[in-house]
């Protein structure tokens, strides 16, 4: 069974084909990250036109990386949300017409879901439930007990920033442009992580959930002073930049695999997936490598820790599967 995947919830328009959920045919990205980065983050108007322009070329574009036509596929899947209003409506009004202008059926998925599905629809064998899953994106930061592909349970989440908002956040006050998470990770390969003694939050009563609002804070005041303006100049030096930008990444990693830690035991488990944009950090990788060795950490190539097509036409199958 083939399935045409659409994601356009942010600022990616990303396109595939994926046979049975897993086998990747086609994954085709069109980023605009050089056209949002002069606003410092996504405009959403902008995003919106953008994907107008973009999605049916990638379309057929993926059709001709795959060697198929439109014929030869039995499903869209078509990511429906959370995301911004008018990103959504041009993936979904798309999804849509072709659906009904080729009578394929459509099935709606969610996004940070797909993302839970990323690292699974890469192994081999199928994944052993429960275990534990862990998004990591620019707009969620949560644990979860996985029942199956797509029943979980939120153990823990963010109760303000997403852990990738908090990378964009600082980086905008590092002065390094957008996605900030990519440029803290280079910046910080250089910087001295024990210089700035950071912790991310933790909320009172709830061992499982995350805040990364207050090293946000912190990172205003070490880098503006005190009574500094998130536009206002920065008072410490390049160097100093390197040291806390990994100062900032390990205190923010660190709080992940304590808290993660802390999860497996609740799920007396040994097993996790991680998925979304943070997930590419090769930093964190090693981290859990290095700090949960046995623990089975499933990791999703960097094509599917971003925002694509693949997962989205992966946990369609799966949803399309359970509806008949
Ligand atoms: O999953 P994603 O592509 O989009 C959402 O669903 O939000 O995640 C985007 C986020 C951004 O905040 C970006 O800065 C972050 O992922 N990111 C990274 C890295 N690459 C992307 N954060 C840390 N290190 C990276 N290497
Ligand atoms: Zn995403």
């Amino acid at each position: 069974m083939i399935t045409l995947g659409i994601e356009s919830t942010c600022d990616e328009s990303a396109v595939a084909l994926v046979r049975n959920g897993k086998e990747i045919l086609a994954n085709c990205v069109a980023s605009q990250a050089d056209i949002h980065k002069k606003y410092g983050g996504v405009f959403p108007e902008i995003a919106a036109r953008e994907h107008i322009e973009a999605l049916l070329p990638l379309i057929k574009i993926a059709f001709e990386t795959a060697r198929l036509s439109e014929k030869e596929i039995d499903l869209i899947a078509v990511a429906e949300g959370p995301g911004l209003m008018g990103s959504l409506l041009m993936g979904t009004t798309a999804a849509e017409a072709l659906s009904f202008a080729w009578n394929k059926p459509l099935v709606g998925v969610n996004h940070v879901d797909a993302h839970l599905y990323s690292a699974m629809m890469e192994q081999n064998t199928d994944p052993i439930f429960p275990c534990l899953g862990l998004v990591l994106s620019g707009g969620h930061t949560f644990l979860a007990k996985m029942e199956s592909i797509t029943h979980y349970h939120i153990l823990g989440s963010s109760v303000d920033d997403a852990i990738g908002e908090a990378f964009d956040k600082v980086a905008t006050l590092l002065d390094l442009s957008y996605p900030g998470g990519p440029e803290i990770e280079q910046l910080a390969v250089c910087g001295n992580p024990l210089r700035y003694p950071l912790k991310a939050g933790q909320v009172k009563n709830r061992p499982l959930d995350f805040s990364f609002s207050g090293l946000k804070t912190n990172a205003l005041y070490t880098i503006k002073g005190y009574q500094g303006k998130r536009t206002g100049k920065s008072l410490i030096s390049e160097a100093d930049k390197k040291d806390f930008a990994a100062s900032f990444q390990k205190a923010a990693f660190f709080d992940i695999i304590e808290k993660t830690q802390k999860a497996l035991k609740s799920v007396s488990c040994d097993t996790i997936y991680l998925g979304g944009g943070v997930t590419c950090n090769t930093y964190l990788q090693k981290l859990f490598r290095d700090m949960l060795p046995h623990v089975k950490s499933h990791f999703p190539s960097k094509k599917l820790c971003i925002d694509n097509g693949a997962m989205i036409a992966g946990l369609g199958f799966h949803l399309f599967q359970l509806q008949y």
